[in-house]
């Protein structure tokens, strides 16, 4: 069985509550709920934090073993050349998602840490971002 692990970055703990016209109105266990119903031949893991550290201990931690890593960094997307550097040092594919297109937000979220290194980029599909990175690891 596939091991994917998604990770989740600051202020995703508030999916459902924070400003849900951008985000959507599930929470972040409603929507892990579904998924995992969904895609029962995956080991689906899940990890999130609001710490910089924390994210990048997680990507090490994972980053030799599983299959996958989905990482919604937020924020830290923008400022984090120490998660981009994580993402990477390990061996493990790393997909970059985002729930929000961010290009056509703000131009400080225009900068991604993350994409140079990653495997790949899905944005803007709201939570069904995630879902399409599952499916990208299933093809492999
Ligand atoms: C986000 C986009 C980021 O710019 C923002 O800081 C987030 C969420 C998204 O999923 O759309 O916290 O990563």
């Amino acid at each position: 069985m596939k091991k994917l692990m998604i990770i989740n970055g600051p202020n995703l703990n508030l999916l459902g509550t924070r400003e849900p016209d951008i985000y959507g109105s599930l929470s972040l266990n409603e929507f892990l709920d579904t998924v995992k119903e969904k895609y029962p031949t995956v080991e689906i893991f899940h990890f999130q934090s609001n710490i910089e550290g924390e994210l990048i201990s997680k990507i090490q931690e994972v980053g030799f073993s599983f299959d996958g890593i989905i990482l919604n960094a937020a924020a830290y997307t923008h400022t984090s050349v120490g998660i981009g550097d994580a993402v990477k040092a390990v061996k493990t594919p790393v997909v970059e998602v985002h729930i929000s297109n961010t290009y056509a937000r703000e131009e400080f979220r225009h900068q991604s840490y993350i994409a140079p290194n990653a495997k790949g980029v899905i944005l803007g599909f709201g939570l069904q971002s995630y879902e399409l990175a599952i499916q990208s690891f299933l093809n492999d």
